[in-house]
């Protein structure tokens, strides 16, 4: 067991941390460097990288609006608190994005990539689990809202965050790191990737304190993890048409699933 297993930091504490390490500004960083390394790639590296980055794009313009029904649903004030570091630090990553296609991949539509099966669990599914903790908060039955609340953070901090976010970094690591490649796009996402770690670690958090004191929430965000599960092979198979990159399906499905199977131990569930 990690030592974060063991001793999860509190919500503060994850708070301070954002303070001092998430001020990092996409703007700093000279994404244009990469530019050579575009240029280099063949038309088929360039459309499986350019997919990579869209559906990370629109996922994250996508948890930057929805977050807000989160904070406003949250009832402890400390993990609010956090919960604003996020709300930032969500629009930075989205902004990185905005960036990198600006001064590399030059205008695409993003929204071209988002094939139904990553639409909905990106867009429309996380906005109607926000939605769904709207109405729960307004009906004042708090039964409905932890509910609503429970199912939101596995949607968005245990799948989006826990499962294809993880998962894409790897990508980014096989196509790139490994060839020495990209250093910019790189750099921007190892500073997400931080970030995202507290997130992450926030998130896994809330859940197992929510299914510890009511253990009835535990077979809905069991079923939520499962049904995702299964559409692991259908996810990564969009992501290897084309694979000019020579990825390994095997070991990125493997990862695909280690990542669920990990956030289901953090908050309880397995
Ligand atoms: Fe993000
Ligand atoms: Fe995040």
């Amino acid at each position: 067991m990690s030592a974060a297993a063991t001793s999860p930091k509190s919500p503060r504490q994850l708070y301070q941390i954002a303070k001092r390490h998430g001020m990092w500004d996409p703007e700093q960083i000279p994404i244009a460097e990469d530019r050579p390394h575009w240029e280099r790639l063949t038309p088929g590296q360039k459309e499986q990288l350019l997919k990579v980055c869209a559906l990370f794009y629109e996922g994250e313009v996508s948890v930057s609006d929805t977050l807000a029904w989160f904070i406003a649903g949250m009832q402890d004030a400390d993990r609010r608190v956090f919960l604003t570091t996020q709300m930032f630090e969500e629009v930075k990553h989205a902004e990185f994005f905005h960036l990198y296609f600006r001064d590399v991949f030059g205008e695409v539509n993003t929204a071209a990539y988002l094939v139904p099966e990553y639409r909905g669990v990106l867009l429309d599914e996380l906005k109607a689990r926000g939605e769904a903790i709207g109405r729960a908060l307004l009906s004042g039955s708090e039964e409905e809202l932890d509910k609503a609340m429970v199912i939101g953070f596995t949607h968005y901090m245990g799948i989006v965050e826990g499962g294809l976010a993880v998962t894409g970094y790897q990508y980014f690591e096989e196509m790139l790191g490994s060839r020495g490649i990209f250093p910019r796009l790189l750099q921007g996402i190892q500073l997400i990737r931080a970030d995202e770690g507290r997130h992450l670690a926030h998130g896994m958090d809330y859940l197992r304190q929510k299914i510890a004191r009511k253990p009835d929430l535990a077979a809905l965000v069991r079923h939520l993890f499962w049904s995702e599960t299964l559409k692991i092979p259908a996810r990564t198979e969009v992501v290897f048409r084309p694979n000019d990159f020579g990825l390994s399906r095997i070991k990125m499905m493997t990862l695909a699933y280690s990542h669920i199977k990990q956030r289901q131990h953090e908050c309880g569930v397995a």
